[in-house]
């Protein structure tokens, strides 16, 4: 005879195991565990009810019922571990980390191509023998037009769109006054370069409010306009290292020099203005106290902002302004 006992003793702890299983949670979990082993739980129920009975049955449902809990703590551990692991994937898939994204990295910085430009000017000049000097951005009257020969109402001075400031300050217009400001605190013989920003009214693709030049000065016992063609073609080619690179000196007139010529560099099938010079003017060697009979030279005033635009193939003058980092970062 089939024993009754025993057969429903499996019936329950089949339940009890789908119960546990559908536990989605560990608080769900514990509330099906009481329904079976708690104080009111169903297999505690029979384990009570054992007292009434034979000493024989009891013996065999006795065994039987820790059979059964035996069944129902090995599943509930069972579905203890499969929850917690299911937690554990979940968290760690939430918490996931691609270790094949690139980095994000701080961002390398790196010196702006005027920067570059203008250490390349001093960097070639010095190994023709020439120094850095600099002077302040905001001149008087005096040293940015009087003493470069070109005195109150002279027409020249309407070719530069002078920014004034208030009691007659200016913001330079050239770096022409460093030569000055040298001449005035050095003895000859010079020889300098004089780079930095210098400031005008105009704005377009190839002109900025703010943009750079490079001066020269040359002043010895004999220095002239052969060694002025020379030094500049020297340093052109340097510049854009190239050997066949032409350069052209065309005629001009600026009011500090004389004779007077535009620098005008090959490019494409045609010439392009890269500066001014000539040979200075006595009026000048005279403002800054030289005695313009014992001494002469040249002078030149070149625009590096245009010289890294041919040097970079770029078109136009105002991305060196605009800090777009798109930019700005071809040139780390
Ligand atoms: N200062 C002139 C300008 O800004 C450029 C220049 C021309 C400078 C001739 C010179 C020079 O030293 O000799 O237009």
């Amino acid at each position: 005879m089939a024993d009754p006992v025993s057969s429903d003793l499996a019936a329950l702890v089949a339940a009890a195991q789908a119960d546990f299983a559908a536990a989605g949670d560990p608080a769900a979990l514990e509330d099906a565990k009481a329904r079976y082993l708690g104080k009111a739980g169903v297999l505690t129920a029979r384990l009570k009810a054992l007292g009434a009975l034979a000493p024989e049955a009891r013996k065999t449902e006795g065994a039987a019922i820790n059979a059964a809990k035996v069944a129902l703590e090995a599943a509930l551990t069972a579905r203890r571990t499969a929850l917690a692991d299911a937690k554990l994937d979940a968290q760690l898939a939430a918490e996931a980390l691609d270790v094949t994204l690139p980095g994000r990295g701080a961002g390398l910085g790196g010196l702006h191509p005027l920067t570059r430009t203008l250490a390349r000017f001093a960097e070639i000049f010095h190994s023709l023998g020439f120094t850095v000097a600099d002077g302040p951005e905001i001149e008087d009257d005096f040293h940015n037009f009087t003493a470069l020969n070109t005195p109150a109402n002279h027409p020249a001075r309407s070719m530069h769109d002078t920014f004034y400031l208030e009691d007659g300050a200016l913001l330079r217009t050239h770096t022409s006054p460093v030569q000055v400001r040298y001449m005035e605190e050095h003895a000859p013989p010079l020889k300098i370069i004089a780079p930095g920003r210098v400031f005008r009214v105009d704005s377009d693709a190839t002109h900025s409010p703010m943009f750079h030049q490079v001066e020269g000065l040359w002043i010895d016992r004999d220095v002239t306009f052969a060694d002025l063609k020379g030094t500049l073609t020297e340093f052109l080619r340097l510049f854009f290292e190239r050997d066949d690179l032409a350069i052209r000196f065309r005629p001009s007139f600026f009011p500090f020099t004389e004779p007077s010529a535009e620098i005008d560099m090959s490019f494409g099938d045609g010439w392009l203005e890269i500066g001014g010079s000539g040979q200075v003017h006595p009026n000048v060697l005279r403002a800054a106290g030289i005695d313009p009979q014992q001494w002469q030279g040249f002078a030149f005033g070149m625009g590096p902002d245009r010289l890294a635009m041919l040097r970079y193939g770029i078109d136009d003058l105002r991305v060196f302004y605009e800090n777009d980092l798109r930019f700005l970062a071809q040139f780390r």
